[in-house]
């Protein structure tokens, strides 16, 4: 990809300095695509692999800040086993192969959710790919894997909990800014925009806390057909919206 060219790849009827800073995506519908086409789930997730890798480009070369990517939910683990050990296989060996690109194309990739129940050897993988991509300075990435949004609330409270048990903080000191700390997703600003495809109509245990004032998309499109003109349509749904955050 080529650097520099960036905002001239933005299509000309969006304001540039009216882009979300921060987009987050429910990646849904993976089974359906393939369902619809006689393949078996698994390959529905493959394709889901790539729409990913184009999005990533994509908001890079329009001047997207942050993307988060929704890739497993905790919920995720009542699948059947096969399709959940081919989604860890998948994660595995996608990370290894696009470990060079990222660096290339100046990714800072992050992982949030509950990490330490994940296989050791994506684990190994995921914190590789972290402390590679850590001082890029290009794209923030962050993908949501076995995460979920009460589970995250929960053990901050929990981590709180243990610094007032401590003496190190008080209750009355607990404010938003304090309880961010504590979140996985510490430092990252909150989404401006929230796409899900597939058509469901519900936040799946996703970001709970950060999307309070997020501006929600929902397309029919399910998730391996997501592409550019798609993401055009939400990024001018989006700046049709008036943000008021409470205020008149
Ligand atoms: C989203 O697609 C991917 C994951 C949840 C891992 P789905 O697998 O949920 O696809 P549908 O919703 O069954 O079509
Ligand atoms: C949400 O999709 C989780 C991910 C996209 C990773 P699901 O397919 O798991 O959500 P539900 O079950 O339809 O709510
Ligand atoms: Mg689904």
């Amino acid at each position: 990809m080529n650097q520099g060219t960036c905002l001239q790849d933005l299509p000309v009827d969006l304001k540039p300095e009216r882009l979300p800073n921060h987009v987050a995506v429910i990646m849904d519908g993976n089974g359906r695509w393939a369902k619809d086409r006689g393949l078996p789930r698994i390959m529905g997730h493959r394709r889901g692999v790539e729409a990913l890798k184009d999005l990533l480009r994509c908001c890079r070369d329009w001047g997207i800040e942050a993307l988060t990517a929704y890739a497993f939910s905790s919920e995720n683990w009542g699948r059947p086993l096969e399709e959940v050990n081919f989604l860890m296989t998948l994660f595995e060996r996608v990370l290894r192969q696009e470990l060079q690109e990222m660096m290339a194309e100046d990714v800072q990739i992050r992982f949030v959710g509950n990490l330490s129940s994940l296989p050791l050897s994506l684990q190994a993988e995921i914190k590789n790919s972290m402390e590679t991509t850590r001082q890029n300075q290009g794209i923030k990435f962050t993908v949501a894997t076995n995460y979920g949004g009460r589970q995250e609330i929960i053990q901050a409270c929990q981590a709180i909990a243990i610094q007032v048990e401590k003496g190190l903080l008080k209750p009355e000191e607990i404010n938003e800014e304090i309880f961010e700390q504590y979140l996985y997703t510490t430092g990252i600003s909150h989404p401006d925009l929230l796409i899900r495809t597939s058509g469901e109509m519900r936040i799946s245990n996703f970001l709970l806390w950060q999307i309070a004032y997020s501006e929600i998309y929902v397309t029919e499109t399910f998730w391996p057909d997501f592409n550019r003109p798609e993401f055009h349509r939400a990024l001018s749904a989006y700046q049709q919206r008036e943000r008021r955050f409470g205020k008149i």
